[in-house]
């Protein structure tokens, strides 16, 4: 342990300042929630995490994370944890017990910023037993509260205990409570899009690996939970997680805190490399997965995202797997960690170089893209704007884009050729369709709205308008300034 400890000293990991004050945006909820500990409905999975949970004082055991969501509705907040666990306990059954020596998870919740101190709390542990509190300047009702219509449910609910087990891997709560218990303090209720509210969240860890993690760091010298000042921000949006972010960004800040800045492009080089020798016969080549171990690069649910732990998990191995502890250098595990953050990354934070002037020329010219796409309000609207495409996509998407083309064209850029029984033509692409009507957006980006009944022929194709090959069309290094280019374009300037 102590040898590790000096590790992550050396590689500045514990040295570093605490960030700002995190921020989380709540988005609405996209579909219908139940309360089932599956976290299964197409709002959760669209839902974006909050950045990684962050261990203030514990040091003394393995650190596991949580992934904690957020969404609203007009009538509730839903909240939901999953936690990374190999020794999950629980005993508390009784209503308001000392829940948190268990296996546990929070939220504090500060509905009016300027009135920080007047903050609900909600704690539950596995077995779900919940603990309410409401410490407010004008609730007189004693050291617990009643919330009115909590819906909450844990994975291991029902059980009358819960002991640690060799196969414990991870559990769950999910919970949906009224706004309506926040509305003597929310300045709206509900609330409106760009209102902010304060919250922490948290987990307590039960019999091992106390954890005691936070979702907003708690600053020294407290070291409560109870530390409103330490609360994160959290701000209501009206859109839900499909629909575009207005300021460019991914919800929660995600990518700030994971992502501490671009990656090193030559380091990451230099790590593929070293990955390539001695890691390919469980993780395949270049991290595309094998038979024995997960896609490092996929954009799948990672386990392990910030810098720090990609370095633990590399350097120390991954207890009870197969991840073995790598002999490498500590500088060559963190070009490793490098190459495997470069994998993952947007293609804003991939770093990746070329003469991006000479690229923003091609795409404005002789590659003719902007017949179809716009970016910052110039030119077509026959393909997806990519004002903000290096914040959307890896850097290997991009090159897919442009050089295999989609097997099939997405949703609202499938091709049509329509005859109508007037006998003029229309070629566009389907905006929207039903079994009566269709929206076409034609090439000269008219919008047609026809009955199907008007047409007297609909050719759809499977072919994207999108051209591929562009590698091929293109020099090797006026593809990769075009590249460098599209990496550039981010809604906020970095
Ligand atoms: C003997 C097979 C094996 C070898 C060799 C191996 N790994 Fe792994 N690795 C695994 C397995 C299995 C996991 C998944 C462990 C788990 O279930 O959490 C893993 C997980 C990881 C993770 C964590 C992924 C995540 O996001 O949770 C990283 C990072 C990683 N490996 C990097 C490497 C690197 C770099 C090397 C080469 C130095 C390497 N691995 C060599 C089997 C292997
Ligand atoms: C004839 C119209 C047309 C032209 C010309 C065109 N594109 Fe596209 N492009 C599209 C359409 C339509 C899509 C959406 C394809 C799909 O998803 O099926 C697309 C998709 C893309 C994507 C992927 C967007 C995403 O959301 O992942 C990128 C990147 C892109 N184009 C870049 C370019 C570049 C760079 C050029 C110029 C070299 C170009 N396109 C030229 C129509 C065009």
């Amino acid at each position: 342990m102590l040898h590790w400890l000096t590790i992550l000293i050396a590689n500045g990991a514990l040295a570093q300042a605490p960030p700002s004050p995190v921020e989380y945006r709540i988005q609405r909820a996209a579909s219908a929630i139940n309360i089932d500990a599956r976290l299964d409905e197409p709002a959760w999975q669209r839902a974006t995490p909050t950045s990684s949970f962050l261990f203030n004082w514990f040091t003394a055991g393995e650190k596991e994370q949580t992934e904690a969501r957020l969404l609203w509705d007009d009538d509730n907040l839903y909240v939901s944890w999953r936690c990374a666990d190999r020794h999950i306990s629980a005993y508390e059954t009784k209503r308001h017990g000392p829940v948190s020596k268990d296996d546990c998870v929070e939220i504090f919740i500060s509905p009016n910023p300027q009135k920080v101190r007047n903050y609900y709390t909600f704690e539950i542990n596995a077995i779900g037993t919940m603990l309410n509190r409401c410490r407010t300047d004008w609730f007189t009702g004693g050291p617990t509260w009643e919330p009115e219509g909590v819906r909450h449910r844990a994975t291991y609910s029902g059980l009358a205990r819960k002991d640690e087990s060799a196969d414990d891997r991870e559990w769950i709560v999910e919970m949906v409570v009224p706004l309506r218990n926040f509305a003597r303090d929310a300045a709206h209720m509900p609330p409106r899009h760009g209102d902010e509210w304060r919250l922490n969240l948290m987990r307590t860890g039960g019999k091992t690996n106390a954890q005691q993690s936070t979702f907003s760091p708690i600053l020294p010298p407290s070291r409560s939970f109870h530390s409103p000042e330490n609360f994160g921000k959290v701000v209501f949006v009206a859109q839900n997680p499909t629909a575009p972010q207005p300021e460019g960004k991914q919800a929660g800040g995600r990518r700030r805190r994971i992502f501490s800045g671009p990656v090193n492009a030559a380091d990451a080089a230099v790590g593929r490399e070293i990955y390539n020798k001695s890691c390919t016969m469980c993780h395949g080549l270049d991290g595309a997965g094998g038979d024995r171990a997960p896609a490092l690069g996929a954009q799948r649910r990672y386990l392990r995202r910030t810098e720090d732990e990609l370095f633990d998990a590399i350097k120390n191995g991954i207890r009870g797997t197969l991840m073995p502890a790598s002999p490498a250098p500590d500088a060559d595990v963190r070009k490793m960690v490098a190459f495997i953050r470069s994998l993952r990354a947007t293609a804003a934070d991939a770093g990746f170089e070329g003469n991006v002037a000479a690229g923003e020329t091609i795409f404005n010219g002789k590659g003719n893209c902007t017949k179809c796409h716009m970016i910052k309000g110039r030119g077509g609207i026959l393909g997806p704007d990519l004002t903000n495409i290096a914040s959307e996509r890896r850097v290997e998407d991009l090159r897919l884009a442009l050089t295999t083309g989609r097997p099939q064209p997405s949703e609202g850029f499938k091709p049509v050729a329509l005859t109508l029984k007037s006998g003029a033509r229309i070629d566009g692409v389907i905006k929207n369709e039903d079994s009566f009507s269709m929206q076409v957006l034609s090439k000269d980006e008219k919008l047609h709205m026809i009955l199907r009944e008007e047409a007297s022929r609909i050719e759809y194709s499977e072919r994207s308008p999108m051209p591929s090959g562009l590698d091929k069309k293109l020099a090797a290094d006026e593809f990769r300034d075009l590249l460098a280019f599209l990496c550039r374009q981010t809604r906020q300037p970095r």
